[in-house]
């Protein structure tokens, strides 16, 4: 039984996790207090206010996450906490947390990469076996991995400048249409024309397995300066064909490490697991459907609660790690970068 904590972006999240001897896991509790609206005013998180808002929620969520799996705190086998990357702030206030209590009660210390969290999770929720091709992609990443097995993870590449859901929430922000960008960017596009501006996809014609979309979204801003004063209905075309532009790269990309996926394990069935925040749009959920279809794989989308930052995920990559014989010292760094 792990107590997960994860403080790395804007998210104040505990959880409790069982993990059993057959490998199974189960959720006793998954407590998330989002800081959207402390963040709200500014477009953007602020750094400086997570971390503050993380020491001031984060013992009352753990306590509520051990009340809610109806344990004591001194039941749980170990404390994991998310140790990078991320914000360094609320990364110290998570972790320093999960060191005092690993100290207090003498429980066994896991530090996780919050990208593992991401990458194990669909082992949690749907029981998927190694090895399997993870597509994350969030506010802070974009990146294609390979899952090998607990510890063994190949990046096979990623974005070169912002993360997809980024790209949301600047273009979002250039249309005036609030923070969080993506559902804004989703729902006001459900209106527009995907068809009348033909933005660029760019990399899409090489055969890396990268993304770039930094110049697609200067091409929106542009276009968008073009029209001013924009209507209703510009808007709505704009979000469209962004949209539209996002969905064909991450569905060509996705194509494309899967075909990679069939030459490099041609014994393995080939699963596509996707993971953050940018899962739970419906357009490009679709358009992932069909390309692993097309390609005859197997497409593992978790409950979106748990493809966004949450405490299950770190307490089960503890778990993983744990039944491997981790044991973090208590003298583990925090890590702003940290790559899997
Ligand atoms: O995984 P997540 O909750 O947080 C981290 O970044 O770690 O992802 C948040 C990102 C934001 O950029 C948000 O705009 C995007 O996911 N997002 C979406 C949608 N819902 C959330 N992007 C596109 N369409 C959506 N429906
Ligand atoms: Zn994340």
């Amino acid at each position: 039984m792990i107590l997960g904590i994860e403080t790395s972006c804007d998210e104040t999240a505990a959880a409790v996790v069982v993990r059993d001897q057959s490998g199974r896991g189960t959720i006793r509790s998954n407590v998330v207090r989002s800081q959207l609206d402390e963040h709200a005013a500014f477009g953007g998180v602020v750094p400086e206010l997570a971390a503050r808002a993380h020491v001031e929620w984060l013992d009352h969520i753990i306590a509520q996450a051990v009340d809610e799996a109806g344990i004591a705190l001194a039941d749980v086998d170990a404390i994991a906490a998310t140790a990078g990357p991320g914000l360094i702030g609320g990364v110290l206030v998570g972790l320093t947390t999960a060191k005092a209590l690993a100290a207090s009660l003498d429980k066994t210390l896991i530090a996780v990469n919050h990208l593992e969290g991401h990458a194990l999770t669909a082992r949690l929720t749907n029981g998927v076996q190694f090895p399997y091709l993870m597509l994350l992609v969030s506010g802070g990443h974009s990146q294609f991995v390979l899952v090998r097995g607990v510890g063994h993870y190949e990046r096979w590449g990623g974005t070169i400048d912002d993360a997809l859901g980024e790209a949301f929430d600047k273009v979002a922000k250039l249309l005036s249409l609030g923070h969080p960008g993506g559902p804004a960017v989703e729902q006001t596009a459900k209106s527009g024309d995907p068809r009348r501006f033909k933005f660029p996809r760019p990399l899409l014609r090489e055969q890396r397995l990268d993304f770039s979309f930094s110049g697609l979204k200067t091409a929106v801003r542009l276009q968008a300066e073009a029209l001013a004063p924009l209507t209703d209905q510009d808007v709505a075309d704009i979000a469209a064909s962004f949209q539209a532009a996002v969905t064909e790269i991450v569905a060509t990309r996705s194509r494309q490490a899967l075909a990679r996926f069939r030459a490099e394990l041609p014994d393995a069935a080939p699963q596509l697991v996707v993971a953050g925040g940018v899962a739970a749009n419906r357009a490009i959920a679709e358009a992932l459907k069909a390309a692993t279809d097309e390609m005859g794989a197997t497409l593992v989308v978790p409950p979106i609660a748990l493809c966004t930052d949450n405490g299950a995920m770190v307490a089960w990559a503890g778990a993983e790690r744990l039944a491997l014989g981790a044991d973090d010292r208590l003298d583990v760094a925090a890590r702003p970068r940290w790559p899997l």
